[in-house]
């Protein structure tokens, strides 16, 4: 036998189970190390509200111990009781086992400063659009600020809330397919207090506003293509099928929209559409088509603006080298 048979391979590294956790670890660093460190080993899957182990262990901790989502640091070197430890201990459990996604677990989500309720009835809110609301829309808007607002497939309602709030006179329509989605949808405008701002329309796409146009449409619509859809992490299970799957290249809903989309925008109307990272599908699909990429914080490439006037010419484009034809 070989000296360098298989006493080479890597050495075992043992993380204690929940029970022992909870005696050993102290201070709330403590079960946040402990987190990550379970998260890293258990191969947590990230990108539904925060995209790394520490960022969501605080989530998990600080909803867990009442306080407040945006408050870590004065709190980090506090003891923790033995109660409070195995509250947070067993949530932590739970979303490495379970891989139930956080905001599942603790019934709400936060984006960009807001708070909306979340539940598996609609996609845990995370749009890239509320960014660009909050930050650079602006710049590519006229003077005046949009009076009527759609937000097509609307889920938990958060890209029309956040809308409702930038503009504080718009009336926004919100539409979805889903009956679940849009209960959820008028609890998060309740709680809000928009009811009076924000209707809500069940359907497909534009089909409940069949004569209406808006100054702004924002779409987050379902777009994962097939092939991610198949190799979606468990976290994303839990999420509605019909909320991310978009058909073979991802496009089957987004083709439907660009086609319609014209329709419903006034003169000086813009489409603001997020389309995740399927730039290549979406470039591939639309060969003929102008349009600009608006960049955020996160991704250079996955919000798409188009004016009225871009999408009237994709509308009108050669049959053969249309969009629409191939498929
Ligand atoms: C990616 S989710 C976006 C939800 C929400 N806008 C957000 O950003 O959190 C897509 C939404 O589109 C809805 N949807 C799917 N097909 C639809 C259709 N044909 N007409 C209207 N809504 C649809 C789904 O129910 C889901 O709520």
């Amino acid at each position: 036998m070989s000296h360098h048979g298989n006493s080479v391979g890597p050495a075992e590294r043992k993380l204690p189970g929940v029970e022992a956790a909870i005696y050993e670890l102290r201070t709330l660093r403590d079960c946040l190390r402990y987190a990550c460190s379970r998260f890293h080993a258990d191969k947590i899957v990230f990108g539904q509200g925060t995209d790394n182990a520490w960022d969501e262990a605080t989530w998990l901790a600080l909803w867990a111990l009442h306080l407040p989502p945006n408050e870590l640091e004065p709190y980090l070197d506090a003891h923790l009781t033995e109660i409070e430890r195995r509250t947070l201990l067993h949530l932590i459990d739970r979303r490495c086992r379970e891989r139930v996604p956080a905001a599942y677990l603790t019934g709400e989500a936060w984006l960009r400063g807001q708070r909306f309720r979340a539940d598996p009835r609609a996609i845990i809110p995370r749009s890239l659009i509320v960014e660009a609301l909050q930050v650079s829309l602006d710049d590519w808007l006229t003077d005046e600020a949009p009076r009527r607002v759609l937000d097509l497939c609307t889920g938990g309602a958060s890209i029309a809330i956040s809308a409702a709030l930038r503009y504080e006179t718009a009336q926004v329509d919100a539409i979805d397919l889903s009956s679940d989605a849009l209960e959820l949808a008028g609890l998060n405008i309740a709680d809000y207090l928009l009811a009076d701002r924000i209707q809500l329309l069940q359907g497909d796409l534009f089909n409940p506003v069949s004569d209406r146009q808006y100054d702004l449409i924002l779409c987050n619509p379902p777009y994962v293509n097939a092939n991610s859809m198949a190799a979606l992490p468990p976290e994303f299970l839990f999420e509605p099928n019909a909320a991310l799957a978009g058909g073979v290249d991802g496009m089957d809903l987004v083709r439907r929209i660009l086609l319609d989309a014209s329709a419903h925008l006034t003169a000086q109307g813009l489409l603001l559409l997020e389309i995740g990272h399927e730039a290549a599908h979406f470039e591939t699909a639309f060969p003929q088509l102008e349009f600009a990429y608006l960049p955020v914080s996160a991704a250079e490439d996955q919000l798409v603006l188009l004016t009225r006037e871009q999408l009237s010419n994709l509308k009108t484009a050669d049959p053969e080298e249309s969009a629409f034809s191939h498929r």
